[in-house]
């Protein structure tokens, strides 16, 4: 047992680091996993309409206000909170997103997830604003292929936005969701594409946010495209980047990103604030906590506290289960 001798400065000043540190441990769940990564969707407005992303039900709700979201990721820094991503829907469809970002200048890293559809427009305030990475959702590098996941045109608009981000010095890595009809010529294609841009290409596993037909039908298992990517190139390395299993092929990065055929639950680390305001442990949870109801609440971080033990080990979720949850209103 530790034994507390009285009046000394020095052990005054440990025990204030000693409850700065206990502090820090409300952000650990029951599996003593530290929860330091928080996804914010800014809102459920998209201006695509991705075939994989598109709910049966689908009805739009009130999207928080900037002010709120400040405060609320204002609370859950104290919380321990030290990386923010903002997504969507479309988070550049939100013109008050630099508003938000001059406000939380305390986040430690502050990154975006966007379909790049506006990003060309936005790029110099995003450059000043200080973000510190974008990653783009870019399913196919074939026009017509874009458009018909996407339901719309705008490849180009895309491919110029990312341009604009890497001439502007800006981290982007691409998001690629893996679909049973990505051949292995646009493979190839992704692995030029991402030596010629010098930028990291991340294949995600298809996730139940859609009808379960559309998943029965397209649901391809990211070791698939592995498998190939391993048969006709030369590895030059091999990492962890968060979730994603990166892959070098000489000057192209290939990432591998498996939440359904091999999830990674035992080392999440992410809290998600849906659009209108409700915080969830997990992209499958069916019970968040109301962030704007508690945003007044004195003990705030106490009942964050107890509502993070109770998060699952793992999310549970297959492929013959759809989310409860759009992903728009969650983020993806
Ligand atoms: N499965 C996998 N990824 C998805 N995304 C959106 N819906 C799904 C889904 N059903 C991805 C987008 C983007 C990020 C916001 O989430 O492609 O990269």
């Amino acid at each position: 047992m530790v034994k507390h001798r009285q009046g000394s400065g020095g052990n005054a000043s440990a025990s204030r680091n000693l409850e700065r540190k206990m502090k820090t441990l409300n952000n650990i769940d029951k599996f003593g996993r530290i929860h330091s990564y928080l996804r914010v969707s800014l809102t459920d407005k998209c201006n695509l309409s991705c075939k994989y992303c598109n709910p049966p039900e689908f009805r739009a709700r009130p999207p928080l206000k900037s002010k709120e979201i400040v405060k609320i990721i204002k609370i859950l820094s104290d919380f321990g909170i030290t990386k923010v991503r903002f997504t969507g829907g479309e988070p550049l469809l939100r013109s008050d997103l630099f508003d938000i970002l001059n406000e939380i200048k305390k986040i430690k890293k502050i990154c975006l997830t966007t379909n790049g559809l506006l990003l060309r427009k936005k790029i110099h305030k995003l450059k000043i604003s200080g973000l510190d990475s974008i990653n783009v959702s870019l399913d196919s590098l074939y026009p017509e292929r874009f458009k018909q996941i996407t339901g719309k045109d705008n490849f180009m608009d895309v491919i110029d936005g990312i341009n604009a981000a890497i001439s502007n010095g800006i981290n982007v890595k691409v998001n690629c969701v893996a679909l049973k009809d990505l051949t292995n010529h646009e493979i190839d294609k992704f692995i030029v594409f991402s030596a010629d841009n010098s930028i990291d290409v991340r294949f995600i596993e298809l996730m139940p946010f859609c009808s379960k037909n559309f998943i029965n039908a397209n649901f391809m298992p990211v070791s698939e495209i592995k498998k190939y990517v391993l048969s006709k190139y030369q590895i030059t390395s091999v990492c962890m980047d968060g979730v994603a299993k990166m892959y070098e092929i000489f000057n192209a990065k290939i990432g591998f990103i498996s939440p359904i055929s091999h999830p990674f639950c035992f080392s999440c680390n992410r809290l998600r604030l849906s659009s209108d305001g409700i915080l969830y442990r997990c992209l499958f949870d069916i019970n968040g906590f109301n962030m704007k109801n508690y945003a007044k609440t004195r003990d705030i971080e106490h009942k964050l506290k107890k509502y993070l033990e109770e998060k699952k080990e793992s999310h549970n979720i297959n492929n013959k289960i759809s989310s409860k949850i759009s992903m728009r209103f969650i983020g993806g």
